[in-house]
């Protein structure tokens, strides 16, 4: 599906809007050709979030829209409640985020390391979660999780 850039930042305001969902309630946006994007929202709904996957072409305007830096991109951008969650962050990093409330914009596992949730292959090292601040970042952004 090929969405329209306006229609898409429409839905991500939408989304963004208080009370727009419920605690359990996440919206995964993710390129038509991304699989492991896909198997991350089955991970998430293994451990009983509802997650709806909507396919985008304009992921990288949507990704900057979520004030996601490009240092700290992966290959989808979820919102959940006020959050944004950037790439396959470990669920208890996201429970974290939900039972803390911290005044950021959301939480980030850049890139795409391998074992990690929705991803093959062997851990290799800590998965390092980031902190996505409010405003632009400067400088190191700070670490909020790490698994
Ligand atoms: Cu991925
Ligand atoms: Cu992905």
């Amino acid at each position: 599906m090929r969405l329209p850039i306006r229609a898409a930042l429409f839905a991500l305001a939408f989304v963004f809007a208080p009370g727009a969902a419920t605690a359990d309630d996440a919206v995964l946006y993710k390129n038509p050709d991304c699989g492991c994007c896909g198997d991350y929202a089955k991970y998430l709904e293994g451990e009983g979030f509802r997650v709806r996957v909507k396919e985008t072409t304009a992921l990288d305007a949507l990704r900057r829209m979520s004030g996601v830096p490009d240092k700290l991109a992966s290959c989808h951008t979820m919102t959940i409640v006020n959050y944004v969650v950037e790439g396959h962050v470990p669920v208890a990093a996201v429970r974290k985020l939900l039972a803390e409330k911290p005044d950021i914009r959301g939480i980030a596992l850049p890139g795409m390391p391998q074992g990690s949730p929705g991803m093959i292959g062997q851990k290799e090292g800590p998965f390092v979660v980031y902190k996505i601040g409010r405003r632009a970042a400067s400088g190191q952004a700070k670490v909020f999780a790490t698994e």
